[in-house]
Order: C-alpha cells, then sequence, then structure tokens
C-alpha cells in the first residue's frame, strides 16, 4: 500500500488479540487506535484502512500513518525510505514495583552511573572516565552478580544493559553505596545498544548469565542466543576477547552449545569432551543458584573466545 510515496506495512494478526468487534468499529469509525503486535510486543499507532483477506483465524489489515513510539530496532530502520521491519524482543517489559531506595537511587545515582541509550556510537572512554577493557553484560537482572564481578575485576570496565527498571535502581544502589566506579548501565534492550552504541572488535568481553529461558516452545523464538544475534556479538568482540554464557536449564544449553559451537568466529575454550567449561572464578554464584545446585540441578557454562 501506498502512502505518501512511501510503502506502508501490512501486518499479520492474530484474532483475539484484535477482536473482530474491535476491527469493524476502527472500520466504520476511520479512527486511529494503537495495538500489540504479539511477535514483537510493540505497541503501534495506526489507521486501519482495510480488512483484506482472512485465512486460518489470521486477517491482514491495511494501515496508514503507522508509527511506533518504540525505537527502529536495525539501523536501517531508522531511515525513513526503509520499509517498517520489527525483529522479536528477548523480553517483555513488566510493570515491577520498584522499592524507595531503588526510586532514590535514580536520582542519586543516576547521573553517574547511567547512560542515556542513542542510536549513536558510545565515546566509552568518556563515559567511564577512563580507558580500560570493556566488557558488556547483557541482562543482569538485579545486577548481584555484575556488582561482585566488578569488585573482583577493577581493572575492567563493565557496560551493563537491563530493560527492567527494579533491577536497574537496584544496581544502581550498590553502585552508588559501594562506590563500584568501573560499572556504567544502559537501561535499554542490549541488541539495540551493541548494533547501535558500539563498533565492531570493541569488546573484551561479554557475559550473558542465565538469560531468560523461555521455557515453552513457541516463546523459543525470544531466545537470546541465536545464530543471527550470535554472529554480530562475535563481530563485536575483538580478537582474543570472549563470550561467557551461563544456564541452569539444559535444553537451552544444549541449544547454546549448538549455536555458538556453530559461529566460525568463537572458538570454544573448554577442553571437557562436553564443550562445557569449569564455572570461571569471577562468576559468583548467585543464591538463587546456589538453591538450584542444594537441589541437585544443573547449571551449565560456555566460554567461547574469539579467533
Ligand atoms: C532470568 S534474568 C537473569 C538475570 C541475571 N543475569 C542473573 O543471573 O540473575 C534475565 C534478565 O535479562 C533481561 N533481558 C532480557 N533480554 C534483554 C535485552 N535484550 N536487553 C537487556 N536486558 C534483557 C531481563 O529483563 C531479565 O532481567
Amino acid at each position: 500500500m501506498k502512502q505518501g510515496g512511501k510503502t506502508c506495512p501490512v501486518l499479520l494478526i492474530k484474532l483475539g488479540l484484535v477482536t473482530l468487534e474491535k476491527i469493524n468499529h476502527v472500520l466504520h469509525q476511520s479512527e486511529s487506535f494503537s495495538l500489540r503486535n504479539e511477535l514483537c510486543e510493540s505497541r503501534f499507532h495506526a489507521k486501519l484502512v482495510s480488512m483484506r483477506s482472512r485465512d486460518n483465524g489470521c486477517i491482514f489489515l491495511d494501515f496508514s500513518d503507522m508509527t511506533t513510539a518504540d525505537t527502529p530496532t536495525t539501523p536501517d530502520a531508522t531511515k525513513s525510505d526503509t520499509p517498517f521491519m520489527r525483529v522479536i524482543k528477548t523480553y517483555v517489559l513488566r510493570a515491577g514495583r520498584m522499592g524507595p531506595g531503588q526510586t532514590r537511587a535514580f536520582e542519586q545515582f543516576g547521573p553517574k552511573f547511567l547512560v542515556p541509550y542513542a542510536p549513536e556510537r558510545l565515546d566509552v572512554a568518556a563515559a567511564f572516565g577512563r580507558s580500560a577493557p570493556l566488557i558488556l553484560e547483557i541482562g543482569f537482572g538485579m545486577g548481584d552478580a555484575t556488582a561482585k564481578i566488578a569488585h573482583t575485576r577493577p581493572d575492567d570496565n563493565f557496560l551493563c544493559c537491563e530493560v527492567h527498571a527494579p533491577g536497574v535502581g537496584a544496581l544502581l544502589k550498590r553502585c552508588g553505596e559501594e562506590s563500584i566506579g568501573n560499572i556504567r548501565i544502559v537501561q535499554h534492550d542490549a541488541v539495540e545498544v551493541m548494533d547501535h552504541m558500539l563498533g565492531e572488535n570493541s569488546l573484551d568481553g561479554v557475559h550473558i548469565f542465565f538469560p531468560d529461558p523461555w521455557h515453552k516452545s513457541r516463546h523459543h523464538k525470544r531466545r537470546l542466543i541465536q545464530s543471527a544475534f550470535v554472529n554480530r556479538l562475535a563481530k563485536h568482540i575483538k580478537p582474543g576477547g570472549y563470550l561467557h554464557l551461563a544456564t541452569d536449564w539444559e535444553p537451552y544449553a544444549e541449544q547454546m552449545m549448538q549455536v555458538v559451537s556453530a559461529e566460525s568466529l568463537l572458538k570454544n575454550t573448554a577442553t571437557d569432551p562436553s564443550g562445557f567449561a569449569e564455572k570461571p572464578a569471577y562468576r559468583p554464584l548467585t543464591k538463587f543458584e546456589n538453591r538450584g545446585l542444594k537441589l541437585g540441578h544443573g547449571v551449565w557454562d560456555l566460554v567461547f573466545t574469539k579467533v
């Protein structure tokens, strides 16, 4: 569909998310409305022009004036003449409750430790106030392991991404109260941070500890560790730099091993025939992990280096 010389997207939406009743209402009222696209959990604001066809419980809807409040996901999507493309998010933002300490931490320590997301290259040395080996952490949760590792490795800079605000507040609080100078936090999708803010061959290491396992098979598409992402990640790691993954979900550990082993830019450091590594000493045992281990649950570490 052409709109003002640009191609407007056509979305495929499963019935049940947008009810026929709502669609009919919108068609008759010709109003703009917002909806959720199940595949990428993004909110779109769009004007529905027509309902083109129907097939197996799905309908095609033509929209005009489509905009989204979210930032584009690929660098190309920032160009106005590029067809609208989205990728599946590895998280779902939930309205978590912020404790008063976490809220205060944003005000008190945010200016020092938060790096705002921007779709442009980050001046890393300026952000940390020094040049040092750079480790990217993706999805630090409440930041317990992150803070401990930063204490253990004072000579490294840790750029840590998390989308969950209470977790960001919790780590900010620790950074401020424990004077952890070698952490900077980006409260944003790490995939976009990597793609837009970091250059190729810029990372000395990457930590991804216990990424969401997305247990149900229909949600596997949300898992972070997938070939295309790992290839982009590998390009961002310097030769000799490392990728460290850990998970307590065996099927995900197997997927990780398969995907990362297939990446030609990466080489396994493990000597065990299973391919899994000994837990490196710098990664602390979290409370959650300790509890699991006592119950006999496994944890799998993968440590690969860039060739
Ligand atoms: C299961 S938690 C693990 C947290 C922590 N690493 C730990 O070991 O306790 C996974 C975290 O990754 C975050 N996350 C998932 N996808 C992300 C992304 N693309 N960018 C930033 N954070 C992400 C989630 O918000 C969640 O807090």
